[in-house]
């Protein structure tokens, strides 16, 4: 007799990234040479976790008590701040407008976000090329995920196929969730020019009209934009008040803590009776899933966000990481115009998508010779997060081989 209900009886059993992960490094444990181009996270040229050392103290410096007690259900209301002054400091009126909920890591808010804004069985809609978990987080919610075409035949993003889609979905559904995970796009590198931001931002505007349209930005790489990170915000104005506009802040990345799991659903509502049901809604979400994030983790961070030498120290330590991986995605771009391989526009980040017909077959022959990559259909996910400069050309020979 088998006690699973059988809808979960066929759950995949292991992130396939983590598999291979595993096989690289036992590979290379082995004294194999490996190139390991599949760890989602910013590796130093060692292959050790680059850790910004302040980052690190914080951690270090939060008392006993701070680790041992619970915190408040939607977060310590200093976190929650700290946060929504640093997301929006360019944008006064954002700010002005914006409740938090606490939650582990982006991830977490991803799941409030769809548990939150669309009714069971119903979809979200995101880019073609997308982070595999949003389907996982889906289905653990009993919501689905439709996708539009990424990129048009200029190699922009296809605007036009958004418009179509959520045209689509607001006739079916009567209400959309889109989500939009920019600057560094994982998995396929891409950040959207100030142009199609305003395009997106035009076509939204226009669907609200006609149905409950709500914008989610996943900025986990936010920090790590090759530009001024907050610049995409400007663009976002004419959405406040009219469509929801929801932001999935992580500090995995940001703080190079990923297993600290800190992260927060921000969102931006301008009526105060709505923005008292939203807030109630997130800290009744987080009672029924996690209950609360850890305490600790929360206080460090906020005094990353908030204690000014430390904040600055932050900067600093975090600019030299994307120098670190500025200098591999020069690299790869400096390769791999020559081989003719096909990748979008690529300009910083911690992934990038080369689209090959073959990507299942090509990613076994480039693990045969000691270079894993993370394949999907059509494509292949390079972490060059994980990868020293000096072995960008061989793990581009490989791609191009
Ligand atoms: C696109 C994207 N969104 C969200 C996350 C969430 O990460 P975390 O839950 O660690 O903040 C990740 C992590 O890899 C990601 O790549």
């Amino acid at each position: 007799m088998r006690h699973l209900i059988p809808s979960h009886d066929h759950r995949p059993s292991d992130d396939p990234i983590f598999a291979l992960n595993r096989e690289a490094t036992e590979r290379k444990a082995a004294g194999e040479s490996v190139v390991n181009a599949t760890v989602g996270a910013l590796l130093d040229d060692e292959g050790k976790l680059a850790i910004m050392p302040t980052a690190a103290r914080a951690v270090r410096e939060v008392a006993q008590e701070e680790w041992a007690a619970y915190a408040p259900i939607a977060g310590s209301p200093a976190f929650l701040q700290a946060v929504i002054d640093d997301l929006f400091a360019t944008e006064p009126e954002m700010k002005k407008s914006a409740v938090a909920a606490a939650t582990p890591g982006g991830t977490g808010a991803l799941r409030h976000a769809i548990a939150n804004y669309l009714e069971p069985g119903q979809a979200l809609l995101t880019t073609s090329s997308y982070w595999g978990p949003y389907q996982t987080l889906a289905d653990e919610a009993d919501r689905k995920v439709e996708t539009f075409r990424m990129f048009d035949e200029a190699g922009g993003l296809d605007v036009a196929a958004l418009d179509e889609a959520l045209g689509g979905q607001l006739a079916r559904q009567g209400r959309a969730l889109v989500f939009l995970n920019d600057p560094c796009h994982n998995p396929t590198g891409y950040s959207m020019s100030d142009a199609e931001w305003r395009a997106v931002v035009e076509r939204l505007a226009a669907h609200a009209e006609k149905g409950s349209v709500t914008l989610l930005v996943d900025t986990a790489y936010f920090a790590f934009n090759p530009r001024d990170p907050r610049a995409f915000l400007a663009h976002l104005r004419p959405l406040l008040g009219k469509a929801g506009l929801l932001f999935a802040w992580s500090a995995s990345k940001t703080f190079t803590h990923y297993g600290l799991r800190v992260g927060a659903l921000v969102a931006c509502v301008p009526d105060d009776k709505e923005r008292a049901a939203t807030a109630a809604a997130l800290s009744y979400s987080c009672r029924g899933t996690w209950s609360n994030c850890s305490r600790g983790g929360l206080a460090a961070i906020t005094r990353l966000l908030t204690d000014p030498a430390m904040r600055a120290a932050c900067i600093e330590e975090r600019a030299r990481l994307t120098k670190l991986l500025s200098a591999r995605v020069h690299a790869f771009n400096e390769h791999a115009r020559p081989k003719k391989l096909v990748y979008p526009r690529y300009e910083g980040g911690f992934f990038v998508t080369v689209f090959a017909d073959d990507a299942l077959a090509r990613a076994q022959r480039m693990k045969d010779a000691g270079v894993f990559v993370v394949p999907s259909k059509g494509a292949l996910r390079v972490a060059l997060c994980s990868v020293a400069e000096r072995d960008v050309a061989r793990l581009v020979d490989a791609l191009a081989g």
